[in-house]
This record gives structure tokens, C-alpha cells and sequence, in this order.
């Protein structure tokens, strides 16, 4: 498929050019833009942190897609952060089955641990917290992925540990 790396005269990008041709060479095992759109977006976060709209305008520009629809897969997905996060993502997932399993204790107790709701960042910018759809690991339920990992079978005990070991 076609991808452009053309530059808006007077106008400072956000992706650098590591990141423009890593989408680029993403780009060069797909048929169809719509395809490179979830790993585009990847590689936009891995540089910025976070998603914000002038990252997903030049991920449009780079796959030659509507804006509109970058940021419909920017938004709908919860693996990208629309705005910036903490160092440490805490995602607990809060589905039936892990509903099921005590989610909402474990997230009242991270909750408490951080004294943030979901959807915030601590004050030092250290977590994040966010309640999120199934993460497909409900058979150890109650889940959460923190940093990218899995944690299941949790307790108010374990999440200390991890917490601890996070250096809360
Ligand atoms: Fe929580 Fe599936 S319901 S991982």
C-alpha cells in the first residue's frame, strides 16, 4: 500500500522520522491502510506516551486515511491512551466474569492504594489506573494488566505485593 511522509510547510510534526519510517516499513506487510492502522498507532504511542490528535492527524497523513477514522480506533481501543498517562498503567478489568470474581473490590482497593479514581494519574505521575473491558484472561479472574502483564487470581493482598514492588 501507499504511505507519504509530504510535510505541511511551517508546521512542527510530532512523529520523528524513526517513527514515520517504522510506520512506513509496518505499511510495506499490509495490503490496505485500514490494516496498518492499530500497529501505526502503536508505534506513535511507543514514541509519545500517549495518543493526543496531532499524533493521530499525522498517522492519518502518513497511511492516507480520514483523520476521522485513525482516531475511531485510537478512541475505541483501550490499549491507547488518548491522553498522557503515569509510568506505571494499572487496567483492571471489571467484565462479568471477573465482576463476578470481586473486580470491584480489587479496583476499590487500587483505588484506595492511589487515592485516584479510574480514568486518572496519581499527582507524581507515577500510575495510571483505568477500568477496562475483558482482557481475555477470565479463567483467572479477577484480572488486571499492569505495564503490559497479566495478573489474575487477584487479591487486595497481591495487589499490595505488585503495588510494593512498583514502589508505592
Ligand atoms: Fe475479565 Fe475476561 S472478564 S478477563
Amino acid at each position: 500500500m501507499g504511505v507519504t511522509q509530504a510535510q505541511q510547510p511551517g508546521k512542527a510534526r510530532l512523529l520523528s522520522e524513526a517513527t514515520r519510517e517504522n510506520i512506513s516499513r509496518i505499511a510495506l506487510n499490509y495490503d490496505s491502510a485500514q490494516s496498518v492502522v492499530m500497529p501505526a498507532l502503536y508505534a506513535a504511542q511507543e514514541q509519545l506516551g500517549y495518543l493526543p490528535d496531532q499524533a493521530i492527524v499525522e498517522v492519518a497523513e502518513i497511511l492516507q486515511l480520514p483523520p476521522s477514522e485513525v482516531g475511531a480506533v485510537a478512541s475505541f481501543y483501550t490499549m491507547y491512551f488518548r491522553r498522557p498517562v503515569g509510568q506505571h498503567i494499572i487496567s483492571v478489568c471489571e467484565t462479568l466474569s471477573c465482576a463476578l470474581r470481586g473486580a470491584e473490590g480489587i479496583m476499590e482497593h487500587v483505588r484506595r492504594k492511589l487515592n485516584i479514581k479510574a480514568g486518572e494519574t496519581t499527582a507524581d505521575g507515577k500510575f495510571s489506573l483505568n477500568s477496562v473491558e475483558c482482557l481475555g484472561a477470565c479463567d483467572m479472574a479477577p484480572v488486571a494488566m499492569i505495564d503490559g502483564e497479566y495478573y489474575g487470581n487477584l487479591t487486595e493482598e497481591k495487589v499490595d505485593e505488585i503495588l510494593m514492588g512498583l514502589g508505592l
